[in-house]
């Protein structure tokens, strides 16, 4: 008899090392059946938020029973003696079930012939449920050795969930704040990318990345507003090709959608069951119909005023859930200042290159004969720059010091720049001061310092017999041997006072005859493979291709 009963406190202390909760659930039952002789036993756990005993587990309960069972949460606020229990913490032992208050009506006949006992499981003095055990009113009832053993297993099954219940929220938690803290990482690097560039398109491709990796959905889409009208300035979706409405560049309307409805309220908009709306606007109803369920709209806002929408879609119907608002509502909002700072940052280049290009204008003016060298310089020297494999930001540099290259002639007498015979010897000395005078006047200008030593060579020779260093072969900068020869080709060509331009194959034939004495022979090589054949027979440069400097500017 003692050994059954160190075998049973053996069981029942081996509850703790279960890491099932069905397992606790059944083995401290079976313990209960063997022990006190109980026909089933009903697990309740208490639920803090709705203030009831949830049903979790049955055992022994006749089939028939179960889902009442389950259906049936026990309210300790319209039930006294439970909330006795609750308050007590004592052992509730209830002889006539079937009379009690607190037995659903559905299961008095049930309990006819059965007594109940409920024990409360409490774990640290907390009630962390109740355990109802019935047994037969035939049988002896329970006594006071009884109840203690049932109240013994009911806590050692407590402490087994309480442990279970513990790893699991410590798993959860743990879970979640990786989740978070992958997020943070994510929003860190998707503002300082974004920040760091001042390309819109960078920062669109950079901001829709992002999102992708921390957001499940199918669609990311940014609209961004332009007089009134909206475009699709970046999109992706996930997965086959998008709605061509959804591809950048599409104008769309936004009325009666999601997008529209952030725009125009400067808030964020959700739709979780997109399918069901019944007259969705023009934009929602293409994106239902390829079968997008959630949308969420979140708009870009800049200076107070809306600039355009950040726009996200899912397959998946129930909508985005709290934390995904709030991380595309702290994008959108880096989005648009990002943008913010590159369109003022576009506002000022462009500034700047007017201002450059009213320079050469102001070299134009004073001299009808030269009209139009500066622009033609700058892009027959950008278009040898590209044939040498310089690099864009380079090329850039080339192009403005092609367009400035003879600024200085701004401080030559404009009797001399009209003359219309070829200049004399004795005239030629002030008119070699040019260079230095073009470094003179665009010196103040500290974005033009990398420039200046291409407006200051660019008369030196490769041989070493020009002006006004007389430096030879490579030690005369690069972008000065790339302008001499853009800067040669287009005062042969041109006609002057004193003479006709040459046509485009014998000023080629010139540089040719020139490539290693007067120019760099690369330089010459470069303008024959790359630039030649874009010339007209008079040495004119057709229309610029696409992804030149024109067209840039045209984008701009
Ligand atoms: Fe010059």
């Amino acid at each position: 008899m003692q050994d059954a009963f160190a075998k049973m406190l053996q069981r029942v202390g081996s509850l703790g090392s279960l890491s099932d909760l069905d397992d606790v659930i059944r083995t401290s039952s079976i313990l209960m059946k063997n022990t006190a002789n109980i026909r089933w036993a009903l697990v309740y756990f208490f639920d803090r938020e709705r203030h009831n005993f949830t049903p979790a587990r049955g055992y022994g309960l006749p089939q028939r029973y179960v889902r009442l069972f389950e259906n049936t949460p026990l309210h300790p606020d319209k039930v006294p003696i439970l909330r006795s229990m609750l308050l007590k913490k004592q052992h509730l032992l209830i002889p006539d079930a079937a009379e009690s208050d607190m037995v659903n009506p559905a299961y008095r006949k049930f309990l006819s012939d059965l007594t109940l006992l409920a024990v409360p499981m409490i774990v640290r003095n907390h009630v962390l449920g109740t355990v109802f055990v019935a047994r037969h009113k035939s049988l002896p009832p329970f006594t006071e050795k009884g109840i203690n053993l049932i109240k013994y297993m009911a806590s050692n099954a407590a402490i087994s969930v309480s442990h279970m219940r513990l790893y699991d929220e410590t798993l959860e938690t743990a879970i979640n704040l990786a989740k978070r803290f992958d997020t943070i990482l994510t929003l860190d690097e998707i503002n300082k990318a974004i920040s760091s560039s001042l390309s819109s398109e960078k920062i669109l491709e950079t901001a829709i990345q992002g999102i992708e990796r921390i957001i499940p959905c199918t669609l990311v889409a940014i609209i961004q507003e332009e007089k009134g009208r909206f475009f699709i300035t970046a999109s992706h979706w996930k997965d086959g090709e998008p709605a061509s409405v959804m591809k950048p560049g599409s104008c769309l309307s936004l009325k009666n959608s999601a997008a529209g409805n952030a725009f125009a309220k400067g808030k964020t908009c959700s739709i979780d069951a997109l399918g069901t709306i019944q007259r969705p606007g023009r934009l929602d109803g293409i994106l239902a119909g390829a079968g997008i369920a959630t949308l969420l709209a979140a708009p870009l806002i800049s200076r107070e005023q809306a600039k355009g929408v950040l726009l996200l879609g899912d397959r998946q119907p129930g909508g985005f859930v709290r934390d995904e608002t709030f991380v595309i509502e702290k994008i959108a909002a880096q989005i648009s200042v990002a943008l913010e700072n590159a369109r003022l940052y576009e506002d000022m280049r462009s500034l700047f290159i007017n201002t450059v290009t009213s320079l050469a204008n102001a070299i134009d003016a004073k001299s009808p004969w030269t009209k139009g060298h500066s622009e033609r310089v700058m892009k027959i020297a950008a278009d040898i720059a590209r044939e040498m494999g310089i690099s864009e930001e380079n090329v850039e540099q080339i192009e403005i010091a092609g367009l400035l290259h003879d600024i200085g002639k701004i401080g030559i007498l404009e009797a001399l720049l009209e003359k219309p015979e070829k200049i004399s010897d004795e005239e030629f000395p002030p008119m070699r001061l040019h260079p230095e005078k073009g470094v003179a006047i665009l010196s103040p200008i500290e974005q033009l310092e990398d420039v200046l030593p291409a407006i200051f060579h660019h008369h030196e020779r490769y041989d070493g017999e020009g002006y006004p260093d007389g430096l030879k072969g490579e030690d005369i900068p690069l972008q000065a041997r790339i302008v001499a020869v853009a800067d040669a080709f287009d005062a042969m060509v041109s006609d002057r006072p004193y003479k006709k331009g040459f046509s485009a194959k014998r000023a080629v034939k010139v540089l040719e005859n020139g490539a290693g004495s007067q120019f760099d022979p690369f330089v010459v090589k470069c303008f024959c493979t790359g630039v030649a054949h874009k010339l007209t027979a008079e040495g004119k440069l057709l229309p610029a291709r696409p992804g030149g400097r024109q067209s840039a500017q045209k984008r701009r």
